[in-house]
């Protein structure tokens, strides 16, 4: 077998049907909660959000500052999130490089850059995410540093033990665990950092509910319990140091996303029913790697 040289192609393996599948609804993907949260700072995140609602955008009497403030609340609650997964990636330096998979469009590589001047790799199976997550580097001026790829993150192909840390941020319920932890822990140096931020189903609970099933249905993907993490990474040298149960932290998102007639995706009612219900939680699991 030949082996790849420095700047030489790397020959993938072919996706399989179904992450064409989940590429196809990236491609397509134009959710104005993704998009016009995106343009307030060229952050765009794909995630949700964490911490206390200002309420008073709501009671804003003009319709259009009402949706122009409803808009910047969940972006600041969004990018709030990606701050919280970035503050527990260090310290790293400059030098240090790191490791974004199922990037999106790209904010999370930029909030790392911005917190540690370091270079990040994101992947995605979507090219047009990767495309516009470029384009965004490079307007930016850090496209030396923050580079995108489309590739699967089950194997990305980058070097073994390059990486300071790496993540996972709300991109885990595409793949089976055990793929997903073995390519991170091949990647990350040991002592690296690997965090991740993800909904899984509650294991006291039972299995998935309905609005669990709801939510897979919807982004056509396959949430994990909650176990299935914890186990999963300690078959790969992933050692917990930090765990946060999210969840009362993320309902007041999802409340105010409810009232957004302009941004609501359908899935909103799903998602407040699963986490009030207990079947389902929203989790910050760090790891080292050992
Ligand atoms: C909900 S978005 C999260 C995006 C990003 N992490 C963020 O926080 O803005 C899910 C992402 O996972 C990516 N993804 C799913 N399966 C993947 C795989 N096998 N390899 C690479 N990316 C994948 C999708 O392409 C999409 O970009």
């Amino acid at each position: 077998m030949a082996i790849p040289q420095s700047g030489a192609t790397v020959s993938l393996p072919a996706q399989s049907t179904y992450q064409s599948r989940v590429a196809d609804y990236w491609n397509a993907e134009e959710n104005p909660v993704n998009l016009e949260l995106g343009k307030i700072d060229d952050l765009y995140h794909h995630h949700y959000g964490v911490g206390d609602v200002d309420w008073s955008v709501v009671d804003e009497p003009d319709a259009a500052r009402r949706q122009q403030r409803v808009t910047a609340e969940l972006h600041r609650l969004e990018h709030a999130q990606a701050e919280l997964l970035a503050s527990h990636l260090g310290p790293l330096s400059p030098a240090d490089r790191v490791f974004d998979a199922g990037c999106g469009r790209g904010g999370g590589s930029v909030v790392a850059n911005q917190r540690y001047g370091c270079h990040a790799d994101g992947v995605t199976l979507s090219t047009k995410q990767a495309d516009f997550a470029n384009e965004q580097a490079r307007a930016r001026g850090i496209d030396g540093k923050v580079r995108y790829h489309h590739r699967n993150m089950l194997d990305t192909g980058f070097e073994t033990g390059g990486y300071a840390a790496s993540w996972n941020n709300e991109s885990t319920m595409y793949v089976e665990l055990d793929l997903l932890f073995a390519e991170h822990s091949r990647l990350l140096r040991r002592g690296g950092r690997y965090v991740v931020v993800t909904g899984c189903y509650n294991d006291t609970y039972g299995r998935a509910s309905r609005e669990v099933s709801l939510i897979n249905a919807h982004y056509i993907c396959d949430i994990h319990p909650r176990s299935e993490y914890f186990r999963a990474m300690a078959r790969h040298r992933l050692v917990p140091v930090h765990v946060e149960d999210l969840t009362p932290a993320t309902i007041p998102y999802w409340e105010l996303r409810k009232t957004a007639d302009h941004l609501v995706t359908g899935i909103e009612d799903a998602f407040l029913d699963a986490y009030r219900n207990g079947s389902f939680q929203y989790l910050l699991i760090v790891a080292d790697r050992v």
